[in-house]
């Protein structure tokens, strides 16, 4: 079976990064290929697209999604690019694309543990072959502040300390190890009048632990940084983020680079068509920035 993610932002992604025949473009965030299908489809025979992930289980589905079309496929987080690029003996590339968070796939795997809707174990590695934290390991070491300023860090959750306690209350009689557990423990700690909306109320909370398991921002933060050294001079990157935490570092990451232009003063959204097929665009911002001549 394919990916069931639906890629947002397509048509934006392509005319920001504009790739000409020829081009070498990286996906840092390959995922189910959506992107990287477009992409290499423009670069034909002699470009490339080099797409990375974490998770050998998208790039499988990258894998057949991508036959026959220009594109290679290595497993790995993308802060890892100037790595990869030097492996590869590459220099520079024509454009770098970001498309943040997780797939539509991914959450849809209930063993995977990134979804509170399905029960699953309390994992949220993108990688499930790395040694670091789960989830479960988090929700079950960290002390009541830790996790509070976790919740309230990553997931801007107002009742962050109630979360905590409550979490550490619950441990002491058997460890939390699936997404349901902690999806109920989240629900039944926030006050009744937050309960009820149009967003489960265990969302800013999953959003956290991810964020912290794979250290999402410091990867985010150190592609940032190695971004301006791995674009050829006019060469474009594009940055999809879904949240404040992540839009505000790309915003500030490309204004404050001297070797960088910003090309959208404002983040590009989509249209209230895409949004109305595709609701995970709704919350979609995609920034752009060109590379100086040297
Ligand atoms: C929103 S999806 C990308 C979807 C893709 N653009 C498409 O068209 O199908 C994000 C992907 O980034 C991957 N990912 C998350 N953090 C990563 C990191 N630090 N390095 C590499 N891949 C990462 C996830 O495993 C996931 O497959």
């Amino acid at each position: 079976m394919g990916s069931l993610h639906r890629p947002v932002l397509v048509d934006e992604v392509v005319t920001a990064l504009a790739p000409r025949a020829g081009a070498i473009i990286v996906d840092g965030t390959v995922g189910g290929g959506g992107h990287a299908a477009a992409l290499s489809r423009r670069v034909g025979p002699s470009g490339r697209v080099i797409g990375l992930d974490r998770d050998p289980a998208m790039l499988v589905l990258a894998r057949e999604r991508l036959h026959g079309l220009p594109v290679t496929l290595i497993h790995t987080a993308y802060a890892e690019v100037r790595r990869v690029l030097d492996e590869l003996e590459i220099d520079r590339v024509d454009g770098v694309l970001l498309d943040l968070g997780l797939s539509s796939d991914q959450l849809a795997w209930e063993a995977r543990g990134f979804s509170f809707a399905a029960d699953g174990p309390l994992d949220m590695r993108f990688d499930p072959d790395s040694a670091g934290p789960t989830a479960a390991d988090l929700v079950n070491r960290l002390s009541t502040e830790e996790l509070a300023r976790l919740f309230f860090d990553f997931g801007e959750e107002r009742f962050s300390r109630r979360v905590a306690r409550r979490i550490v209350a619950a441990r002491q009689t058997s460890p939390i190890r699936t997404t349901g557990q902690l999806a109920d423990l989240v629900r039944r700690s926030l006050p009744a009048r937050s309960r009820h909306g149009p967003i489960d109320p265990a969302t800013r909370v999953f959003q956290a632990l991810r964020i912290a398991v794979n250290d999402e921002l410091g990867q985010l933060d150190a592609a940032l940084a190695a971004i301006p050294d791995v674009l050829k001079p006019g060469g474009r990157a594009a940055v999809i983020s879904f949240h404040s935490l992540e839009d505000r570092r790309v915003k500030w990451a490309f204004k404050r680079d001297p070797r960088l232009t910003v090309l959208t003063k404002k983040p590009l959204t989509a249209t209230a068509q895409e949004v109305a097929v595709n609701p995970r665009a709704r919350s979609a911002k995609l920034r752009v920035a060109e590379r100086c001549p040297n």
